[in-house]
């Protein structure tokens, strides 16, 4: 039963005229949604997409896939106390299905399964709803889920949400995530052996003999598709057969996503493979495992995400299909919060409150510490917590707004609850947290008035290196080796993306280790992105340590310097601190075994904040020259290190009579 082809005619210049409705079919088997535009079925009463059909195209999905492979939610999880981040996969087939809602206007779809304590240690401790909309003249569907757990049920944990789209793998050949971040991608064939060769790790392959020859030599790795939550709002995929099909996932607020606004989540990638992540542990590690105890009870709704479907004419430039994609994004995040959820667990505008007032900063050592507007601040609202925390926080919902160039902000179409407000301001260090919690009630409008945020700091800046913005990207980046190129990043503002980096660093630095000196080197040249291990013999690493030279002219042997060490990323090190003499058997300062974000192996340039104040007495240093030695001493494996995000050297706060007194306390 094909659409008519007339359809097809129907629709030009992204404009399409609607007259049928929307229609429902329950199968034995299956249950087919309906409209003008397309055609999607869904396994009964399992809930798994196993088809999409869109003008004469059958099946935009994957056919050549089993149906549970198609289109479906997906969640990893383990018992409490299981070691790492791998459990078990668990493609949520339901058990039971409902018609929510159905009329011309709207079908809404449910597919639920409940647990019991029969089920215990065999599934996941959930009862799980997984919604799916279709209206009517609209080109796609929307999918929610609402999770839930009782207080008495057994204590679990989970790695990973999330929704994945295979798609026809004859038809969607052009991955576009970004507008500058587009490009034809390999087959998913190219990347099994005979043609492509696992790199340090299975997620990266170097294609040696793909299918069409112009990919031969390129490095194809998921984690080179990653972006930060806040950035991902539309991508997908474009068949440029005649006429182009575009299949897009469309993320309207990033409020259920787990960990804010800079969390990285995996996108699209080779297969042709569409995910929408909700929560995974990726550059950050165990930190970000979801763990619930038992006596905790918890509800969250996932999405809605939009699937939205595009066409144009026979001879058309597909491009186009992304940028009408990202039109519908507009238009989806002008929508939100959905009016058309039949479900009670997401709000409605008019249930939702709104916070805002002004960020200032007071730096005692910059404009002579008047207050400055914190200009283009993160500020956002999660769960009750210290400073900082919101980078960690998983089981709720956040909301986040960039202050404008006088650090106002307005954060809006907040859930009801009780939340702390955050931010961090870039070019400062450190975090902000409000001093009392705020409650959000139903269409609240609280205005908190002016805040002030005043950043760690001792005394005035010696001297810095790199840009407090929790980001290497300002340092230098080599070039990738030739021979493990992904042509995308050639040329490209995200050059941190190119596998195998971290082993340039002992190219470079063959003799020995990396040593900037202050005043004559430049951190964008001189100072490599990351600091990494360095490869002894074939199979064995050692730590590095990396040396400041710089000139203190006077010192004050009876007061305190401050170091500020505002690290970008760890992953499995121990960053020591020593002062003029390296073989001190005991560091100055040590920040003991940090992170697990894997940052190095995934081409991330930032993964958590990390920010150490150390405190270093004046009798260490020498008038004249004097070195800060920085020592990684982890070292099994290629991908341990940290990135630096930022450091600083204060001197101790001048005691000048002219001054007020209160400056030379430490
Ligand atoms: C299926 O869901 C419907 C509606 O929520 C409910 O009335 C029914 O009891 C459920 N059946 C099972 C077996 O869970
Ligand atoms: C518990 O769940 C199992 C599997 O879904 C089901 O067969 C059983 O009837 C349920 N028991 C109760 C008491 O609901
Ligand atoms: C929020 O906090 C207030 C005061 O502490 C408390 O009375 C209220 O129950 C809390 N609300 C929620 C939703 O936790
Ligand atoms: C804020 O809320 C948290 C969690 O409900 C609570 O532990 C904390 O004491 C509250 N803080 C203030 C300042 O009320
Ligand atoms: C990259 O830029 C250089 C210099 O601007 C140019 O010569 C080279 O062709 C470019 N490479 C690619 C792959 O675009
Ligand atoms: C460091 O190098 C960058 C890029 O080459 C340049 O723009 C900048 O002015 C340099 N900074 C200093 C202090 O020389
Ligand atoms: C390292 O491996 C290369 C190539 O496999 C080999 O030629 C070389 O001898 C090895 N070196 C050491 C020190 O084992
Ligand atoms: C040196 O530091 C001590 C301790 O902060 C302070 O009392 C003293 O005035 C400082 N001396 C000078 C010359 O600044
Ligand atoms: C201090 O360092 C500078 C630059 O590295 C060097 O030129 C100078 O000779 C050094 N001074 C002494 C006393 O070692």
């Amino acid at each position: 039963m094909g659409l008519p082809l007339f359809f097809m005619f129907f629709c030009f210049l992204f404009v399409c005229v609607s007259s049928l409705g929307v229609q429902l079919q329950i199968q034995d088997k299956y249950v087919v949604m309906e409209n003008e535009m397309l055609q999607v079925t869904l396994s009964n009463p399992d809930g798994i997409v196993t088809g999409i059909r869109f003008h004469d195209i059958e099946n935009l999905l994957e056919v050549g896939n089993d149906e549970f492979n198609r289109g479906y939610w997906d969640l990893v999880w383990s018992k409490a106390g299981s070691p790492g981040t791998k459990g078990t996969l668990d493609r949520i087939e339901t058990t039971n299905f409902t018609v929510i809602e159905e009329n011309e206007e709207k079908v809404e779809l449910s597919f639920t399964r409940l647990w019991n304590s029969s089920l215990e240690g065999k599934q996941v401790p959930l009862n799980i709803d997984k919604r799916f909309i279709m209206l009517r003249g609209s080109s796609g569907f929307y999918t929610y889920a609402i999770f839930e757990r009782l207080a008495e049920w057994p204590a679990f944990n989970i790695d990973n949400i999330r929704m994945a789209f295979k798609l026809n793998k004859d038809k969607f050949h052009y991955m576009a995530i970004a507008d500058d971040r587009q490009r034809f991608m390999p087959l998913p064939d190219d990347r099994l052996r005979g043609r492509g060769q696992a790199l340090a790790y299975p997620e990266a392959v170097l294609l040696v003999n793909p299918i069409e020859p112009e990919f031969k030599g390129e490095v194809d790795d998921k984690y080179q598709y990653s972006c930060k939550s806040e950035d991902i709002r539309v991508h997908g995929w474009i068949s440029t057969d005649d006429p182009p099909v575009g299949f897009w996932q469309i993320t309207p607020s990033i409020e259920f996503r787990s960990a804010g606004p800079l969390k990285q989540y995996l996108t699209s990638h080779v297969g042709p493979t569409t995910l929408a992540l909700f929560h995974s542990v990726h550059y950050s590690g165990a930190d970000l495992i979801l763990r619930f105890p038992q006596g905790e009870p918890w509800k969250k709704v996932f999405g809605p995400i939009f699937i939205y479907i595009n066409s144009l004419l026979d001879g058309d430039d597909p491009l186009l299909l992304w940028e009408d994609a990202k039109q519908q994004m507009m238009i989806e995040v002008e929508s939100w919060p959905y009016d058309f959820l039949a479900s009670e667990d997401f709000p409605s505008l008019d249930q939702r409150g709104s916070v805002s007032g002004r960020l200032l900063v007071q730096e005692r050592y910059v404009s002579n510490g008047q207050y400055i507007s914190a200009n283009g601040a993160y500020v956002g609202l999660a769960a009750p917590g210290d400073a900082g925390s919101w980078q960690r926080e998983c089981k709720g919902y956040q909301f986040w707004t960039r202050a404008d160039e006088d650090g106002y902000f307005s954060i809006s179409n907040v859930r009801t609850g009780n939340y702390s407000l955050y931010a961090w301001v870039p070019g400062f260090i450190g975090d902000y947290r409000y001093d009392f919690n705020i409650t959000i009630t139903e269409r609240c409008d609280i205005n908190i008035g002016d805040l002030v945020y005043e950043p760690p700091r001792h005394g005035p800046t010696l001297w810095e290196i790199g840009i407090p913005d929790r980001s290497a990207a300002e340092f230098y980046v080599p070039n990738p080796d030739p021979g493990y190129i992904n042509k995308l990043y050639v040329n490209h503002s995200d050059r941190y993306r190119q596998y195998g980096l971290w082993e340039r660093y002992a190219e470079l630095y063959p003799e020995g280790d990396l040593i900037y000196t202050v005043n004559l080197d430049n951190y964008t040249k001189d100072w490599f992105f990351t600091h990494v291990t360095r490869k002894k013999d074939n199979k064995t690493y050692e730590g590095t340590t990396w040396q400041i030279k710089f000139e203190l002219k006077n010192v004050n042997e009876s007061a305190i310097y401050k170091l500020r060490l505002a690290l970008a990323t760890a992953h499995v090190s121990e960053l020591q601190v020593r002062i003029n003499d390296p073989s001190t058997k005991l560091a100055l300062f040590s920040t003991g075994q940090i992170g697990k974000e894997n940052t190095i192996a995934r081409h991330g340039i930032y993964g958590l904040y990390w920010l150490f104040n150390v405190e270093v007495p004046g009798t260490l240093f020498f008038e004249g020259n004097n070195t800060i030695y920085l020592t990684q001493t982890l070292s099994i494996s290629p991908f341990q290190g940290v990135m630096y995000d930022y450091i600083r050297l204060e001197a101790p706060p001048p005691c000048d009579s002219t001054k007020n007194s209160l400056f030379c306390i430490s």
